[in-house]
């Protein structure tokens, strides 16, 4: 079945219930600042949750659909596997104070195994244990899900994985249902019963409703039994131009392409801040991928526009804007790389096996060349090029802020040096975060992974539970307390030996040479040390200006291992 079959069938059968179609909302959401972009069908609904306005009136009915355009930041690093996408269409059906779980749970069935012909024996469940303070177990979904003929596995799970919302700070929330197909979720049927403020205490929705979200492309997946997301027709044409790439520099040009057209469809522009930093980044992740491979850039975005543009009408009405925008950031991108790549090519033309950290450090601070790309060309002596950027970045502290450095970001991301700052700034918070969790929760817990790139840290961590409200707000205290006062933050070069008898705390998963570069942060008139940890930076040279630290996510892990997301604000 084609994904063009896939939405229409969608939308033929909830008409038939009643439904009334509704447009996607923009990709820029409109009077919800809390959130950047739109990430869910349920966005644009919030008002009739809430009872802001009333849906009767505004549409015409209580039950509603979308196919909705959504952008996901949050899964960017994910992008490459089989499942993940940061631009995707949603499918959803909505109910606001009409139908309720039974309902919503049965429609979810039909569709599935009738309407797209997936074999029950394929199909599993998962409904909300009831783990949260002031919540139960949502024992009326498991009535529903107990009548389904077939079914192949239901089970009970935490809200990490069944409480669904709010978007951004606060909002709609509940409880969910999910379905999967062999093991892959594809759809997610929330039942909004309360409002989430933005202490995390929850209260009884004005108007109880349903608002569901399932992939069109993972559904095309289930439907076609296909290996992967890039496999849809949505994919093939884009994944076909880009053979010359390796498979999974393929997924992530064919993602980035898709949510930078839309982006722009969207008059988003590249800039740097907010949406437009996003736009830029995903853009530039692109011409970095595909610099120097005969892939044309103009070429991946017509593609775009012609897959899409049947459906998505503006998409075609704006097709030279989108093209006009996208080739003057290219300009930009290129020409930085241009001046910087032939600086480089003299470097490699004089035979040095190896760039010194100084070098490649020169090579960014005059010509912007990422550390990434330069990394695809010839070795580079990265712990030297990170302490190059920590004392650069101590020289020019009252200067412009032009600094970068090479840990954490994605692969083969093209980082500008606003993106650079972010991610130091982001690295000594983190080691706060690390201390700070051993504070409140026990000296027991450590690292057990990180990622940093230019929006958040992601630190996971060996903790058996999920944290409560108040450790989390005590652990934001403790991180921004130790922000406002000002600690100094040194590095040193030790002997492995010496740097683990002197308490410094290292990753036990990874292994270490002989010589470590280990950071300090400490206060400089009382010596007290309130963390150290062997690591290769690059770091804040003093904690007081990292901005408000807050944590936008707790989650599980794996088993045994606990995830926070944290932003600097
Ligand atoms: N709002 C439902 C979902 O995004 O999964």
């Amino acid at each position: 079945m084609t994904s063009q079959e896939l939405r229409q069938k969608f939308i033929e059968f909830f008409e038939a219930k009643g439904h009334i179609l509704v447009p996607s909302s923009s990709l820029l959401p409109k009077d919800d600042p809390s959130v950047l972009l739109t990430t869910a069908g349920m966005q644009q609904f919030k008002p009739y949750f809430v009872g802001l306005k009333d849906p009767q009136v505004e549409l015409g009915g209580r039950q509603a659909i979308s196919i909705q355009k959504c952008f996901r930041t949050a899964d960017i690093d994910d992008v490459g596997d089989d499942t993940h996408l940061t631009f995707f269409e949603m499918l959803g059906n909505f109910s606001f104070g009409d139908y309720f779980k039974t309902e919503a749970i049965q429609f979810a069935w039909e569709f599935l195994t009738t309407v797209a012909g997936i074999s029950a024996s394929c199909l599993s469940a998962t409904y909300y244990n009831g783990n949260r303070p002031g919540t139960t177990a949502d024992i009326e979904a498991k009535l529903a899900l107990d009548k389904l003929d077939g079914l192949n596995q239901v089970s009970a799970q935490p809200d990490a994985e069944n409480f669904w919302g709010p978007t951004g700070t606060e909002g709609p929330c509940g409880p969910t249902v999910e379905f999967h197909v062999n093991g892959v979720e594809v759809w997610n049927l929330v039942f909004n019963e309360f409002y989430c403020h933005p202490d995390g205490k929850l209260s009884p929705l004005p108007v109880r409703g349903v608002d569901t979200g399932m992939g069109l492309e993972r559904l095309s997946v289930a439907v076609n039994q296909l290996p992967n997301i890039f496999a849809t027709d949505v994919f093939k044409p884009l994944m076909d131009k880009l053979g010359s790439l390796t498979p999974r520099a393929q997924r992530i040009v064919a993602d980035h392409i898709r949510g930078a057209v839309f982006l722009l469809g969207d008059h988003v522009r590249p800039s740097n801040k907010e949406q437009g930093y996003i736009l830029r980044r995903i853009l530039r992740r692109v011409l970095m991928h595909i610099h120097g491979s005969g892939v044309r850039l103009e070429d991946l975005i017509n593609t775009v526009i012609d897959l899409f543009g049947p459906v998505y009408l503006d998409l075609t009405q704006n097709r030279e804007s989108i093209n006009q925008f996208a080739r003057t950031e290219a300009d930009k991108f290129s020409r930085t790389i241009d001046a910087g790549e032939k600086e480089l090519a003299k470097l490699i033309a004089n035979g040095t096996p190896r760039l010194s950290g100084a070098e490649a450090f020169k090579l960014f601070a005059s010509y912007g060349l990422p550390i990434d790309f330069i990394k695809e060309k010839i070795p580079v002596d990265e712990s030297e090029f990170d302490r190059a950027f920590v004392e650069h970045q101590s020289i020019s502290r009252a200067g412009v802020e032009k600094k970068f450095g090479g840990h954490g970001l994605s692969a083969g991301a093209a980082i500008d040096p606003a993106e650079q700052i972010q991610i130091t700034k982001l690295h000594t918070a983190t080691h706060l975060l690390h201390a700070a969790l051993r504070e409140v929760l026990g000296a027991e817990v450590h690292q057990a992974g990180s990622d940093i790139n230019p929006e958040r840290t992601r630190f996971d961590f060996n903790f058996p539970r999920k944290l409560i409200p108040d450790e989390i707000q005590r652990i934001e205290a403790w991180v921004n307390d130790k922000i406002s006062t000002g600690f100094s933050v040194k590095h040193e070069t030790l002997p492995y030996a010496q740097a683990i008898a002197a308490g410094a705390v290292a990753f036990f998963k990874e292994k270490y040479p002989a010589q470590v570069d280990v950071y300090t942060i400490y206060n400089e008139d009382t010596g007290k040390v309130i963390s150290q940890e062997l690591c290769g930076g690059p770091h804040v040279t003093n904690s007081h200006d990292l901005g408000t630290f807050r944590i936008t996510k707790e989650e599980s892990s794996s088993a045994g291992v606990r995830r926070i997301k944290a932003v600097l604000e």
